[in-house]
Protein backbone atom coordinates (compact mmCIF):
# COMPACT_ATOMS: atom_id res chain seq x y z
CA UNK A 1 0.00 0.00 0.00
CA UNK A 2 1.41 3.52 -0.93
CA UNK A 3 1.36 5.60 2.07
CA UNK A 4 1.69 9.25 0.00
CA UNK A 5 -1.98 10.71 -0.10
CA UNK A 6 -3.23 8.70 2.48
CA UNK A 7 -6.23 10.07 4.99
CA UNK A 8 -4.67 8.56 8.16
CA UNK A 9 -6.35 9.02 11.94
CA UNK A 10 -3.23 8.29 14.65
CA UNK A 11 -4.69 7.77 18.12
CA UNK A 12 -2.03 8.74 20.95
CA UNK A 13 0.12 10.73 18.83
CA UNK A 14 1.29 13.26 21.21
CA UNK A 15 4.15 10.85 22.44
CA UNK A 16 6.14 7.40 21.78
CA UNK A 17 4.92 5.06 19.60
CA UNK A 18 2.14 7.54 18.19
CA UNK A 19 4.57 10.44 17.94
CA UNK A 20 7.16 8.89 15.77
CA UNK A 21 4.50 6.72 13.39
CA UNK A 22 2.94 10.57 12.42
CA UNK A 23 6.48 11.93 11.59
CA UNK A 24 6.91 8.79 9.68
CA UNK A 25 3.80 8.70 7.67
CA UNK A 26 3.81 12.76 7.30
CA UNK A 27 7.49 12.20 5.66
CA UNK A 28 5.93 9.64 3.34
CA UNK A 29 2.97 12.28 2.46
CA UNK A 30 0.29 11.08 4.47
CA UNK A 31 -2.50 13.89 5.85
CA UNK A 32 -3.01 13.11 9.20
CA UNK A 33 -5.42 13.97 11.62
CA UNK A 34 -3.57 13.68 15.33
CA UNK A 35 -5.78 12.71 18.47
CA UNK A 36 -4.73 12.85 22.61
CA UNK A 37 -5.91 14.28 25.29
CA UNK A 38 -3.75 17.13 25.67
CA UNK A 39 -4.39 19.79 23.03
CA UNK A 40 -1.22 21.64 23.73
CA UNK A 41 1.06 19.19 23.24
CA UNK A 42 -1.02 17.56 20.18
CA UNK A 43 -0.70 20.84 18.39
CA UNK A 44 3.14 21.73 18.85
CA UNK A 45 3.69 18.02 17.53
CA UNK A 46 1.37 18.78 14.72
CA UNK A 47 3.22 22.45 14.04
CA UNK A 48 6.42 20.71 14.05
CA UNK A 49 5.21 18.49 11.46
CA UNK A 50 3.77 21.09 9.25
CA UNK A 51 7.12 23.22 9.50
CA UNK A 52 9.38 19.67 8.60
CA UNK A 53 6.83 18.91 5.88
CA UNK A 54 5.54 21.54 4.17
CA UNK A 55 4.78 18.91 1.04
CA UNK A 56 1.49 17.90 2.66
CA UNK A 57 -1.35 19.93 4.17
CA UNK A 58 -0.31 20.51 8.40
CA UNK A 59 -2.06 17.81 10.54
CA UNK A 60 -5.28 18.42 12.55
CA UNK A 61 -4.34 18.52 15.48
CA UNK A 62 -8.38 17.38 17.92
CA UNK A 63 -8.24 16.48 21.34
CA UNK A 64 -10.14 13.30 22.21
CA UNK A 65 -10.55 10.62 25.56
CA UNK A 66 -10.66 7.11 23.40
CA UNK A 67 -12.39 6.33 26.68
CA UNK A 68 -15.14 8.23 26.03
CA UNK A 69 -17.61 6.82 23.32
CA UNK A 70 -18.67 10.99 22.68
CA UNK A 71 -15.27 12.22 22.07
CA UNK A 72 -14.48 9.54 19.93
CA UNK A 73 -17.78 10.03 17.87
CA UNK A 74 -16.83 14.13 17.87
CA UNK A 75 -13.57 13.21 16.59
CA UNK A 76 -14.64 11.15 13.79
CA UNK A 77 -16.64 13.61 12.57
CA UNK A 78 -13.64 16.50 12.57
CA UNK A 79 -11.73 13.78 11.31
CA UNK A 80 -14.21 13.11 7.73
CA UNK A 81 -14.47 17.07 7.50
CA UNK A 82 -10.61 17.29 7.51
CA UNK A 83 -9.73 14.61 5.21
CA UNK A 84 -13.58 13.34 3.97
CA UNK A 85 -12.66 9.96 4.77
CA UNK A 86 -10.48 7.99 6.23
CA UNK A 87 -8.01 5.86 4.95
CA UNK A 88 -6.58 3.90 7.88
CA UNK A 89 -6.86 4.37 11.60
CA UNK A 90 -4.10 3.53 13.95
CA UNK A 91 -5.45 2.30 17.68
CA UNK A 92 -2.32 3.65 19.29
CA UNK A 93 -3.30 5.01 22.75
CA UNK A 94 -2.35 2.89 25.64
CA UNK A 95 -1.82 3.51 29.24
CA UNK A 96 0.27 1.16 31.11
CA UNK A 97 -0.14 -0.38 35.14
CA UNK A 98 2.72 -2.24 36.73
CA UNK A 99 3.09 -4.59 39.58
CA UNK A 100 1.30 -7.33 41.38
CA UNK A 101 -1.78 -8.39 39.82
CA UNK A 102 -3.54 -9.51 43.26
CA UNK A 103 -2.82 -5.91 44.42
CA UNK A 104 -3.77 -3.65 41.46
CA UNK A 105 -7.30 -2.02 42.48
CA UNK A 106 -10.03 -3.17 40.56
CA UNK A 107 -10.33 0.62 39.31
CA UNK A 108 -6.96 0.53 37.57
CA UNK A 109 -8.28 -2.55 35.72
CA UNK A 110 -11.34 -0.94 34.83
CA UNK A 111 -8.87 2.11 33.29
CA UNK A 112 -6.62 0.63 31.64
CA UNK A 113 -9.64 -1.84 30.14
CA UNK A 114 -11.02 1.60 29.67
CA UNK A 115 -8.60 2.91 26.72
CA UNK A 116 -6.88 0.18 25.74
CA UNK A 117 -9.57 -1.93 24.92
CA UNK A 118 -12.82 0.34 24.72
CA UNK A 119 -10.67 3.51 23.55
CA UNK A 120 -9.44 0.97 20.65
CA UNK A 121 -13.02 -0.26 20.62
CA UNK A 122 -14.77 2.81 20.47
CA UNK A 123 -13.11 4.45 17.28
CA UNK A 124 -13.16 1.31 15.07
CA UNK A 125 -17.12 1.14 15.77
CA UNK A 126 -17.40 4.47 14.52
CA UNK A 127 -14.60 3.58 11.63
CA UNK A 128 -16.16 0.71 10.47
CA UNK A 129 -19.43 1.80 9.07
CA UNK A 130 -17.83 4.93 7.30
CA UNK A 131 -14.93 2.05 5.93
CA UNK A 132 -17.61 -0.10 4.38
CA UNK A 133 -19.55 2.35 2.81
CA UNK A 134 -15.90 3.55 0.94
CA UNK A 135 -15.15 -0.06 0.37
CA UNK A 136 -12.11 0.13 1.54
CA UNK A 137 -10.44 0.72 4.90
CA UNK A 138 -6.82 -0.38 7.00
CA UNK A 139 -7.07 -0.35 10.86
CA UNK A 140 -3.91 -1.27 12.64
CA UNK A 141 -4.19 -1.87 16.36
CA UNK A 142 -1.41 -1.43 18.56
CA UNK A 143 -0.94 -4.76 20.99
CA UNK A 144 1.86 -5.75 22.85
CA UNK A 145 3.77 -8.69 22.89
CA UNK A 146 2.40 -9.20 26.80
CA UNK A 147 -0.72 -9.91 24.97
CA UNK A 148 0.27 -13.39 23.36
CA UNK A 149 0.98 -14.51 26.40
CA UNK A 150 0.23 -12.98 30.09
CA UNK A 151 3.28 -11.70 31.84
CA UNK A 152 3.93 -11.12 35.30
CA UNK A 153 3.16 -8.37 37.40
CA UNK A 154 1.20 -7.15 33.83
CA UNK A 155 -1.65 -8.74 34.82
CA UNK A 156 -4.16 -5.57 33.83
CA UNK A 157 -2.46 -4.39 30.44
CA UNK A 158 -2.02 -7.70 29.29
CA UNK A 159 -5.88 -8.61 29.43
CA UNK A 160 -6.81 -4.95 27.90
CA UNK A 161 -4.22 -5.92 25.16
CA UNK A 162 -5.12 -9.84 24.77
CA UNK A 163 -8.82 -8.57 24.55
CA UNK A 164 -7.61 -6.19 21.98
CA UNK A 165 -6.12 -8.89 19.62
CA UNK A 166 -9.54 -10.92 20.23
CA UNK A 167 -11.93 -8.59 19.02
CA UNK A 168 -9.34 -7.40 15.80
CA UNK A 169 -9.48 -11.27 15.05
CA UNK A 170 -13.16 -11.45 15.19
CA UNK A 171 -13.64 -8.23 13.29
CA UNK A 172 -11.04 -9.31 10.48
CA UNK A 173 -13.14 -12.71 9.45
CA UNK A 174 -16.42 -11.06 9.45
CA UNK A 175 -15.54 -7.92 7.49
CA UNK A 176 -12.81 -9.97 5.21
CA UNK A 177 -15.20 -9.40 2.55
CA UNK A 178 -15.83 -5.68 3.05
CA UNK A 179 -12.42 -4.34 2.09
CA UNK A 180 -11.31 -3.42 5.44
CA UNK A 181 -8.25 -4.98 6.63
CA UNK A 182 -7.31 -5.23 10.70
CA UNK A 183 -3.48 -5.37 11.04
CA UNK A 184 -2.06 -6.53 14.59
CA UNK A 185 0.82 -4.82 15.90
CA UNK A 186 2.87 -6.46 18.89
CA UNK A 187 5.91 -4.39 20.28
CA UNK A 188 8.35 -5.55 22.52
CA UNK A 189 9.28 -3.12 25.55
CA UNK A 190 10.45 0.28 23.71
CA UNK A 191 11.72 3.32 25.54
CA UNK A 192 8.48 6.06 25.83
CA UNK A 193 6.98 8.07 28.64
CA UNK A 194 4.81 4.90 29.29
CA UNK A 195 6.82 4.17 32.26
CA UNK A 196 6.83 7.07 33.74
CA UNK A 197 2.95 7.68 33.11
CA UNK A 198 1.95 4.38 34.71
CA UNK A 199 0.20 3.12 37.80
CA UNK A 200 2.87 1.61 39.75
CA UNK A 201 1.30 -1.10 42.10
CA UNK A 202 4.49 -2.17 43.45
CA UNK A 203 5.49 -5.19 44.57
CA UNK A 204 8.66 -5.60 41.20
CA UNK A 205 10.45 -3.46 38.56
CA UNK A 206 10.87 -2.65 35.37
CA UNK A 207 13.86 -5.09 33.35
CA UNK A 208 16.84 -2.83 32.80
CA UNK A 209 16.38 -3.35 29.27
CA UNK A 210 16.44 -4.06 26.14
CA UNK A 211 14.26 -1.23 24.80
CA UNK A 212 13.38 -0.42 21.32
CA UNK A 213 13.34 3.22 20.03
CA UNK A 214 9.89 4.28 19.61
CA UNK A 215 11.36 5.08 15.73
CA UNK A 216 12.64 1.55 15.35
CA UNK A 217 9.23 0.42 15.90
CA UNK A 218 7.50 2.97 13.91
CA UNK A 219 9.92 2.24 10.70
CA UNK A 220 8.62 -1.74 11.66
CA UNK A 221 4.75 -0.97 11.35
CA UNK A 222 5.52 1.77 8.39
CA UNK A 223 6.48 -1.16 6.75
CA UNK A 224 4.36 -3.55 7.54
CA UNK A 225 1.89 -1.00 6.29
CA UNK A 226 3.55 -0.67 2.77
CA UNK A 227 4.12 -3.94 2.93
CA UNK A 228 0.08 -5.18 4.03
CA UNK A 229 0.91 -7.78 6.20
CA UNK A 230 -1.84 -9.09 8.69
CA UNK A 231 0.37 -9.34 11.97
CA UNK A 232 3.57 -7.47 13.21
CA UNK A 233 5.38 -9.21 16.17
CA UNK A 234 8.46 -7.04 17.43
CA UNK A 235 11.47 -7.78 19.48
CA UNK A 236 13.44 -10.79 19.85
CA UNK A 237 11.37 -12.24 22.50
CA UNK A 238 8.09 -11.27 20.78
CA UNK A 239 9.24 -13.58 18.37
CA UNK A 240 10.65 -16.11 20.24
CA UNK A 241 7.43 -16.28 22.64
CA UNK A 242 5.40 -16.52 19.28
CA UNK A 243 7.16 -19.44 17.97
CA UNK A 244 7.26 -21.43 21.21
CA UNK A 245 4.00 -21.07 22.75
CA UNK A 246 2.42 -23.64 20.19
CA UNK A 247 6.10 -26.26 20.27
CA UNK A 248 7.07 -25.77 23.86
CA UNK A 249 4.38 -24.33 26.44
CA UNK A 250 6.19 -25.69 29.51
CA UNK A 251 9.02 -23.79 28.67
CA UNK A 252 7.51 -20.74 27.87
CA UNK A 253 5.70 -21.00 31.07
CA UNK A 254 9.20 -22.06 33.07
CA UNK A 255 10.44 -18.63 31.14
CA UNK A 256 7.35 -16.27 33.01
CA UNK A 257 8.19 -18.19 36.43
CA UNK A 258 12.17 -17.17 35.80
CA UNK A 259 10.79 -13.83 34.78
CA UNK A 260 8.64 -13.11 37.88
CA UNK A 261 11.07 -14.24 40.45
CA UNK A 262 14.10 -12.13 38.75
CA UNK A 263 11.48 -8.70 38.82
CA UNK A 264 10.44 -9.37 42.09
CA UNK A 265 11.24 -6.53 44.43
CA UNK A 266 14.03 -7.94 47.06
CA UNK A 267 12.05 -7.14 50.29
CA UNK A 268 9.11 -8.53 48.79
CA UNK A 269 11.24 -12.12 48.50
CA UNK A 270 12.09 -11.79 52.04
CA UNK A 271 8.54 -11.06 52.92
CA UNK A 272 7.45 -14.41 51.36
N1 LIG B 1 6.36 1.38 25.24
C1 LIG B 1 6.27 0.06 25.20
O1 LIG B 1 7.15 -0.67 25.71
C2 LIG B 1 5.10 -0.59 24.51
C3 LIG B 1 5.18 -1.97 24.24
C4 LIG B 1 4.10 -2.59 23.62
C5 LIG B 1 2.99 -1.87 23.25
N2 LIG B 1 2.94 -0.52 23.52
C6 LIG B 1 1.72 0.19 23.14
O2 LIG B 1 2.06 1.22 22.25
C7 LIG B 1 1.08 2.26 22.33
C8 LIG B 1 1.78 3.61 22.47
O3 LIG B 1 2.42 3.64 23.73
P1 LIG B 1 3.78 4.44 24.02
O4 LIG B 1 4.70 3.48 24.63
O5 LIG B 1 4.18 5.22 22.83
O6 LIG B 1 3.24 5.37 25.22
P2 LIG B 1 3.26 6.96 25.48
O7 LIG B 1 4.53 7.57 25.03
O8 LIG B 1 2.87 7.10 26.92
O9 LIG B 1 2.08 7.47 24.54
C9 LIG B 1 0.74 7.17 24.84
C10 LIG B 1 -0.16 8.08 24.01
O10 LIG B 1 -1.52 7.75 24.27
C11 LIG B 1 -2.25 8.94 24.61
N3 LIG B 1 -3.36 8.58 25.48
C12 LIG B 1 -3.34 7.99 26.69
N4 LIG B 1 -4.58 7.84 27.18
C13 LIG B 1 -5.42 8.35 26.24
C14 LIG B 1 -6.83 8.50 26.16
N5 LIG B 1 -7.64 8.10 27.15
N6 LIG B 1 -7.35 9.05 25.04
C15 LIG B 1 -6.56 9.47 24.04
N7 LIG B 1 -5.21 9.37 24.05
C16 LIG B 1 -4.66 8.82 25.15
C17 LIG B 1 -1.20 9.85 25.28
O11 LIG B 1 -1.52 11.24 25.20
P3 LIG B 1 -2.39 12.02 26.32
O12 LIG B 1 -1.81 11.69 27.65
O13 LIG B 1 -2.27 13.47 25.93
O14 LIG B 1 -3.78 11.55 26.15
C18 LIG B 1 0.00 9.56 24.38
O15 LIG B 1 -0.07 10.33 23.19
C19 LIG B 1 0.20 1.91 23.54
O16 LIG B 1 -0.99 1.31 23.08
C20 LIG B 1 1.03 0.90 24.30
O17 LIG B 1 0.24 0.02 25.07
C21 LIG B 1 3.96 0.13 24.14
Amino acid sequence: MKIEGRGILITGASSGIGLSLSTLLARKGAILVLTSRKIERLKEVANEIGSAFPHIPTPLATPCDVANRESVCRLIKSCVNHLGGIDILINNAGISVYGDTEKTPLKEFHSVMEVNFFGALHCMLEVIPLMKRQGKGLIVNIATVAAKHGVPYMGAYCASKAALVAVSQSLRAELSKSGISIMIVYPGYTKTNIFKNEKKVGGAHRPPGPYATASKVAEAIVRAIEGEKRDLVLSPGGKALTLFQGLLPWLVEKAMERIASELRDKEEVSNG
